[in-house]
């Protein structure tokens, strides 16, 4: 009783950080360890990914005071090889006044070259955040900018906000990119409920003006968020453009996940060269959301990171990881042009600089009923390893991997299926081999898996919770025997 007066009145009169805790015991045996998570408490969407001066900046939807969902801000991070991450200060905190809350909900950052803002200073180019200011108490979503002076460390709040408003209480995720032909900002945003996305241009990032929508396609079982809009080049030819239009709603199995358009912007209206029924997804796990791409990255790059939703799982005292970053390409396969996924390049530099005891090779071998153990060679033993594998099918129905003892990242012959089975929970996504093989690219990071196949022509992403000594990592087949081609993992565990 006196512990909860005491409660009561620390929370009427001190700031939220001083009395807010996160009482679960600690889970350090699921922290990942080159996946980012925040230091501490709550993470969701990654926001204004932004590429400057050879950094990566990672911001991120934070509740800074405790480990659920809420007081909504941008944690900021940055990295230069994409798997360590320096932890900054909230970028763009909540913004409370007498009558208003505003939660700085998703959307994008850009580097304002030109300074067509006319934000910058001292001849230095801003940089801009543009987000959705979340207004609980008016029920409402508009559009937002801030500008930043100081490479993206801390933003100020433009006095003249909203920059759009169409006095909607669901209206959010804006997504910019600059467009050099045309000399003007575009801006992507979501109507989720409506299950369609607004197109905007710009020429200063604070005057909008509607161009067209597109929606109602695709699928529309989930509403529709956190949308961007890309070109990018076909099958690596610059010469054949298309654009990738991404949106955060649900797969075929989940409630959550992610589907992508492929078509055509002709700088004012997107057009869908697929079917407006066909559906296809950017991952098929559940836990792949809110993913966004990098600005302003060189060569025409493209990269994404996406959230890994935890849904009510008890890790403490963070919650939420970000994917891998992946890199994108489109290319062209009998069925149309299709999204593929890599874990960036970037970071295999990374990895062919680990010490040879961190690395394993194998040579091309059979695998039948006896496993092939890996866990007591070479110390993978840490569940935070990289595994890339090439097998040609033969007589067994099934092979594949067994990780953190029980988890089977398995490819069924019958099937044509890839799947993870977790105890009973099974997910799973179809893809044909290709010349008779199977590539099986497998991250693990202590409770997350994301599974590559094919050269990422699709891609599965789940949350595990082994227990601690569960670190068993083998090579298995069913029922037959499966011709393993070649094996690379590289132990990225400390
Ligand atoms: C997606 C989302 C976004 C919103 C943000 C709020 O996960 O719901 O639409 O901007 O999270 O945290």
């Amino acid at each position: 009783m006196k512990k909860q007066l005491f409660s009561i009145l620390l929370a009427g009169l001190l700031p939220a950080w001083l009395y807010a805790q996160d009482n679960a015991t600690p889970t350090p045996q699921w922290r990942p360890v080159y996946h980012f998570t925040a230091a501490k408490n709550w993470l969701n969407d990654p926001n204004g990914l932004i590429y400057l001066d050879g950094v990566y900046h990672l911001y991120y939807q934070h509740n800074p005071f405790e480990n659920k969902w809420g007081h909504m801000s941008w944690g900021h991070a940055t990295s230069k090889d994409l798997l360590h991450w320096n932890h900054l200060p909230v970028a763009i905190p909540e913004i409370e006044t007498k009558d208003t809350t505003t939660w700085i909900f998703s959307g994008s950052a850009v580097l304002d070259k030109h300074n067509s803002s006319g934000f910058g200073k001292d001849g230095k180019a801003p940089v801009v955040a543009i987000y959705t200011a979340d207004q609980p108490k008016q029920q409402k979503e508009s559009q937002f900018i801030a500008y930043s002076n100081d490479g993206g460390l801390t933003y100020t709040n433009y006095a003249g906000n909203p920059v759009v408003d169409i006095n909607k209480k669901d209206f959010r995720d804006p997504s910019v990119i600059w467009l050099e032909e045309q000399h003007k900002w575009l801006m992507t945003v979501a109507v989720p409920a409506e299950h369609k996305v607004q197109f905007y241009a710009s020429e200063n990032l604070k005057n909008w003006q509607l161009l067209s929508e597109f929606g109602n396609q695709g699928d529309t079982r989930k509403i529709w968020e956190c949308p961007s809009l890309t070109p990018m080049n076909v099958d690596g030819n610059p010469a054949k453009k298309k654009w990738l239009l991404m949106i955060s709603s649900g797969n075929q199995d989940a409630a959550t996940g992610m589907q992508y358009f492929v078509g055509n912007f002709d700088g004012k209206t997107f057009t869908n060269d697929n079917k407006p029924e066909d559906q296809l997804f950017v991952d098929y796990g559940r836990t792949f959301y809110a993913a966004i791409p990098y600005n302003n990255l060189p060569d025409n790059r493209r990269m994404m990171i996406g959230w890994l939703m935890p849904f009510e799982t008890p890790t403490s005292p963070w919650r939420g990881q970000m994917s891998i970053p992946r890199d994108l390409q489109l290319k062209t396969t009998p069925t149309g042009i299709r999204l593929f996924q890599q874990p960036s390049a970037g970071i295999s530099t990374y990895l062919q600089k680990l010490p040879a005891a961190k690395k394993l090779q194998l040579k091309p071998q059979r695998i039948n009923s006896k496993e092939l153990q890996l866990s007591n060679n070479k110390g993978f033993s840490t569940n935070a390893y990289w595994a890339d594998a090439e097998f040609t099918l033969a007589t067994a129905t099934d092979f594949g991997f067994k990780i953190a003892e029980s988890v089977v990242v398995g490819y069924n012959v019958q099937r044509n299926e890839l799947y993870i089975r977790d105890g009973k929970d099974t997910q799973h996504l179809n893809i044909q081999p290709v010349n008779n093989r199977i590539r099986l690219q497998v991250l693990l990071d202590r409770s997350s898996v994301e599974v590559f196949v094919n050269d990422g022509e699709k891609v599965l992403t789940t949350l595990i919770f082994p227990d601690k000594a569960a670190t068993g990592f083998s090579v298995f087949a069913e029922n037959g025997e499966v011709k393993l081609n070649g094996l690379k993992a590289w132990d990225l565990g400390k």
